[in-house]
């Protein structure tokens, strides 16, 4: 069996982990929001109708942040009309998903839903087809104290206090064609800047995010990051990156090597980050907001599920609702990683997204809610990995890949906390099972507290309505630590936690 060897650098961790790199997104497409947070007429739904089987499940997922309305929704949405009566709400198009919107949910729902879930809300501002003063209009809503026309119209509509939200979206994916609204660098860093500036001047300590590229294949990827912050580094605290994965052709082996593209594409952002501030001789450093981040089968939606007709405008229809395998999860698994082994640059993150729509969490209208298998990389990432992440050394197998060349099997992060530790594994060998051994010397006395193991003799294996545990994670029986040394073998295609007490 080929073996792998694991050496941790102790001495210089990567940096904090910031809990809110494990966020998520609830944008209102599909059946995110409608048939997906919130059914009234579901058996578990609560006063407001949102559904209390799904706030368990995203309270087990770990999730902090949550993004919220979108997404390309974002940018033809107005706020107002998710406001005050619901019977009077209005009905709308909505555009980018081609789809009818009812506007049952909007802030005051969502933040009922946030503080169920205890998740905190990271708004989304339409800078798509509208500007700094809708932005300007929806910050006083939502945070100012009464005393003003829209705060006072908040507390009339029954909040008081404020929402006290801290992070907002600066819009979203303004790189891309398909974005209502879509500009070029120069004019869009030039309204993020505008709008940041006109936002600081009601809440000072907003945390900012600026839009950076859809994807890193994007033709503008590089200069969209460079020239967007040139216009706006000191207005802003994050840029914002999106990606996301899917089997190309049939080409699994690239497909789980993803984090090698996903560690890529930070380190391009933070070059990119870091050539801004000494052009601009700058103390201010800018993090990334990895918030939208997953495996998503787009070519699915682009071929077979995408609506059209001018006459055709369904409510919550049945969008993106990819069905994840065990080789989804090992890829969910090893993004994790690759987020924590930059924890330096990495301060916010969104798993894409959360109930149905490209989901960890699945339901059924007047039915079940479930766990997908990317649900459990993330849920045991989100309850490990606290304190400091460790810079990890990797000597052991490679594997060959038509994207990314030679690329290790093997893949490992280790954060630390106060009398705590864990270990991340990830094994992208599609036939060899790897045995590793990783030095924890100078770590205290380790002893293993857990283990988790994702993998299947079927690596199609998924969970469905029918069967919604026929994957979970399992106890790794070969996990052993003898002289500060763990050892553990890792199955092909599998995902791997080991959680350590280092105090003895
Ligand atoms: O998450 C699905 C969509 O992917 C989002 O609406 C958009 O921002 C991205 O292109």
């Amino acid at each position: 069996m080929p073996s792998a060897r694991i050496t941790v650098s102790t001495s210089a961790p990567i940096g904090a982990i910031d809990r809110r790199v494990f966020g998520s997104f609830v944008e209102h497409l599909g059946r995110c929001v409608y048939d997906g947070i919130y059914e009234p007429g579901h058996p578990t739904a609560d006063e407001q109708g949102f559904r209390e089987d799904v706030v368990a499940l995203v309270r087990e997922l770990g999730v902090t942040t949550v993004r919220y309305p979108g997404g390309n929704f974002v940018s033809g949405y107005r706020w107002e009309d998710g406001i005050g009566p619901r019977s009077e709400r209005p009905v709308r198009r909505d555009l980018a998903w081609h789809s009818t919107e009812t506007n049952q949910v909007g802030l005051h729902e969502f933040a009922h839903w946030n503080a169920k879930t205890g998740s905190e809300p990271m708004l989304a501002i339409n800078l798509g087809t509208r500007g700094e003063l809708e932005a300007l209009d929806l910050v006083e809503y939502t945070n100012l104290p009464t005393g003003s026309a829209l705060s006072d119209r908040r507390a009339a509509n029954g909040a008081e206090e404020g929402f006290g939200v801290a992070m907002w979206c600066l819009g979203n994916e303004m790189d891309g064609p398909w974005q209502l609204g879509h500009r070029d660098a120069v004019d869009y860093g030039k309204l993020a800047s505008r709008t940041a500036k006109a936002l600081r001047q009601l809440q000072p300590d907003l945390q900012l995010v600026v839009c950076g590229s859809s994807n890193s294949r994007m033709p503008t990827f590089g200069a969209w990051e460079r020239e967007v912050l040139e216009q706006s580094y000191d207005d802003v605290d994050f840029i914002s990156a999106h990606v996301y994965y899917q089997p190309i052709d049939g080409d699994v082996d690239s497909f789980l090597a993803s984090g090698v593209d996903m560690d890529r594409f930070i380190e391009a952002v933070g070059a990119t980050i870091d050539h801004v501030k000494a052009e601009r001789r700058s103390d201010k450093q800018v993090h990334i907001s990895f918030d939208e981040w997953n495996v998503w089968y787009q070519h699915r939606y682009e071929t077979v599920e995408k609506i059209g007709g001018i006459d055709n405008w369904p409510t919550a229809p049945r969008l993106l609702e990819d069905v994840y395998t065990v080789t989804d999860a090992v890829v969910v698994g090893s993004l994790l990683i690759s987020l924590l082994k930059h924890a330096d640059r990495v301060k916010a993150a969104s798993l894409a997204q959360l109930v149905n729509v490209i989901a960890p969490i699945m339901t059924e209208p007047n039915g079940p809610a479930w766990r997908q298998t990317i649900f459990h990389p993330f849920a045991i990432t989100s309850r490990l990995a606290s304190g400091e992440a460790l810079r990890t050394e990797v000597a052991g197998p490679m594997i060959g890949t038509k994207r990314f060349g030679d690329v290790p099997a093997v893949d490992a992060v280790v954060t630390r906390d106060a009398g705590t530790a864990a270990v991340f594994l990830v094994n992208r060998h599609r036939t060899d099972a790897v045995t590793v051994e990783v030095a924890l010397h100078g770590m205290g006395s380790p002893v293993i507290s857990e283990t988790a193991t994702i993998a299947d003799d079927d690596p199609d294996a998924a969970n469905t309505r029918d069967a919604q545990n026929r994957v979970v994670p399992l106890a790794n029986a070969s996990a052993t630590i003898g002289d500060d040394v763990l050892t553990v073998t890792l199955p092909p295609v599998s995902w791997t936690a080991v959680a350590l007490t280092t105090e003895g």
